[in-house]
């Protein structure tokens, strides 16, 4: 039974090889989620809510500009990237509490300007931290 010493230790070796690999990604070496049961789930859903804590802790730990610039994506195509302007007009340059007020006339469907209901989509679905955000990353701008 020599052999064993040799099997033995490859085997713990390959062992601890695909742990090992285990580790490095969870999607790469398990099913994809629709097809992932069992045990399989199980797992997912602990590596699932690793990930949402993670995405929470970097959230609160967020600036208020950093939260408005994920908002902004929305308003660049016609607000330009840099707030330069373009279908609307440049809001670089502007405060953050002049933007809120300006927000807030449009979910309340003011009219500002000729275009304003272009605007009152926009703003519908902001909150009032939304407004806020946007006006502290707008500053950046
Ligand atoms: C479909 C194009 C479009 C999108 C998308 C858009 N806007 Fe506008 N925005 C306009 C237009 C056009 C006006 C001018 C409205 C008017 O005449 O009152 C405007 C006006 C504004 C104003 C007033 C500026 C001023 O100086 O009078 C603010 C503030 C503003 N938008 C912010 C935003 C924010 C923040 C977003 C993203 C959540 C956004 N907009 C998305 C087209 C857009």
């Amino acid at each position: 039974m020599s052999n064993l010493k040799f099997i033995i230790p490859i085997f713990l070796g390959t062992a601890a090889l695909l742990v090992g690999a285990r580790q490095i990604s969870w999607e790469t070496n398990h099913p994809p989620i629709g097809s992932c049961t069992g045990d399989c789930y199980k797992e997912y859903k602990i590596e699932d809510a690793k990930r949402l804590e993670s995405e929470r802790l970097l959230l609160a730990t967020a600036s208020p500009a950093d939260l408005g610039g994920k908002i902004y994506t929305a308003c660049a195509a016609c607000h330009g990237a840099n707030g330069q302007g373009g279908v609307g007009p440049a809001l670089k340059g502007q405060a953050q509490d002049a933007i809120v007020s300006m927000l807030t006339q449009y979910k309340n469907k003011e009219t500002r300007g000729a275009q304003s209901m272009l605007m009152w989509g926009q703003a519908a679905a902001l909150s009032n931290s939304d407004m806020t955000n946007l006006g502290a990353y707008i500053e950046t701008l």
